[in-house]
């Protein structure tokens, strides 16, 4: 299987931090990046991935503000620049950045992966994303973020023009012949004369074609729009999907569109989102998640529950029972199900629902030792559910160290990952063909 963990010296879950294992000192901490991708590189994971938005959110609400929140924090590293930085104290490691589609220009981004591309010898990845936070567009000369549609609709063209700029160049452009004078050859390059609906761009990339072909293309789709673009170019698919059946359906459905764009499904993997919960049995490892719930701030507990189900909860109604959310809300319809069955079996306060909603935040939560961990991983992937996982580490640097040391070394003697990485670039290591 492959496996991707989310970069983050803070932990994924939104409490992590304050758990007294944690790292301290965590703002632009680079050491700490270059040791979590050291450890995972030691595990022979796939990549990290490092998510990214473009905006400091929330200062008009003090009280979340404060906290580590859901919309990310304050103050971070831009994803290539970062990872230029670990290119240097790593060599197998994939490294998988987002950059978004709705603000910059295709020729930039084409430019900057394709340098990461070349500085890694391959490794590198673009988690192409058309922005999930609507005030970040108040940053880039707009005063809204543009509709849904809109922006996958610009999303396509955007990676359509940066797969054509990745492909301007033919093998030994630059035969640099000192006896003939000829540094680079004009046969070996072509422009792209790209002229459409939002971008119009001549070409050539001022950079050869990167060691990849291309950068690993990553996409999290799951509107329509989102759902064409993973299935039109995407190598490697990233879901928040609750339950194996919910990750199957989404799987087939991305395949048979890919399939419909003439692409083979073989060449796509796809990674749902996990975060596992370490523990010395299933009761500790509960335990663990109960225990980081008391440490979630209030105000940051109930704007995630108002964010995820769609319902105007205040503070005031922390310890009021929960009701029931039956009705079908464009965009809640996976928590609202998973909050009502809470409701059903226990019936929870507001403050319990949002503290049963955290730990996984939006993800599946698999709890228990290294092998109740492996356990339900295999399940997922031998059942046609994933190729893997992209793994959201709850507790930084405690449970980056019970995966690598622990669950990651149970799957291997399954038989499920490597022991050893592959030769080759990040492509080759996942077991992509070369992409023409
Ligand atoms: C694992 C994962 C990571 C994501 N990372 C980011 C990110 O770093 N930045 C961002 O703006 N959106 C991110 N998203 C949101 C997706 O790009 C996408 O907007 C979301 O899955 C909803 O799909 P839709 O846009 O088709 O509605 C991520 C989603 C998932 C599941």
């Amino acid at each position: 299987m492959n496996l991707f963990a989310v970069l983050t010296n803070t932990g994924f879950h939104l409490a992590g931090w304050r758990h007294p294992s944690a790292w301290t000192d965590t703002m632009m901490n680079l050491e700490q990046y270059i040791e979590f991708a050291q450890k995972a590189e030691a595990a022979k994971l796939d990549a990290v991935f490092l998510a990214d938005g473009n905006g400091v959110r929330d200062l008009d609400q003090p009280e979340i503000y404060k906290a580590l929140r859901v919309d990310g924090r304050p103050s971070v590293f831009e994803p290539l620049t970062l990872f230029s930085a670990l290119s240097q104290h790593t060599s197998r490691i994939g490294f998988v950045a987002t950059a978004v589609t709705s603000f910059d220009q295709p020729y930039f981004v084409a430019r900057r992966f394709a340098s990461l591309d070349h500085l890694t010898g391959g490794r590198a990845g673009w988690n192409i994303v058309t922005g999930s936070y609507e005030d970040d567009a108040l940053n880039f000369n707009r005063d809204a973020h543009e509709e849904k549609e809109l922006r996958y609709e610009r999303a396509h063209e955007f990676v359509d023009v940066c797969v054509g700029l990745w492909s301007g160049w033919k093998e030994n452009a630059f035969p640099e012949d000192k006896a003939t004078g000829v540094y680079a050859d004009p046969e070996k390059v072509s422009s792209l004369n790209h002229k459409g609906r939002f971008y119009q761009v001549r070409g050539p990339l001022n950079i050869m074609t990167p060691p990849q072909g291309r950068p690993l293309l990553v996409h999290a789709g799951q509107s329509e729009g989102g759902r064409d673009l993973a299935a039109r170019y995407a190598d490697a698919i990233f879901a928040a999907v609750r339950t194996k059946a919910a990750s199957k359906e989404l799987r087939a459905d991305i395949l048979e569109r890919a399939r419909r764009f003439g692409r083979d499904p073989k060449e796509i993997k796809f990674l749902p989102g996990m975060t596992p919960y370490h523990g010395s049995s299933k009761k500790n490892a509960e335990a663990r998640i109960a225990g980081l719930s008391e440490l979630i701030p209030p105000a940051v507990g109930i704007q995630h529950l108002v964010h995820s189900v769609k319902h105007p909860f205040t503070v005031e109604d922390l310890d009021k029972p929960m009701p029931l959310l039956e009705a079908d809300v464009i965009g809640a319809g996976s928590p609202r199900k998973l909050v009502n069955e809470y409701v059903r079996a226990d019936a929870v306060t507001v403050r319990q629902a949002y503290q049963r909603l955290i730990p996984g935040l939006g993800l599946p939560i698999f709890a228990g030792t290294a092998t109740d961990i492996a356990d339900e991983m295999e399940d997922w992937y031998r059942d046609g559910a994933c190729d893997g996982f992209m793994v959201g580490l709850p507790v930084v640097p405690i449970d980056l160290d019970s995966f690598t040391q622990e669950v990651v070394p149970e799957l291997q003697r399954r038989g499920l990952f490597r022991r050893e990485y592959s030769d080759g670039t990040l492509r080759d290591v996942m077991g992509y063909p070369k992409a023409s």
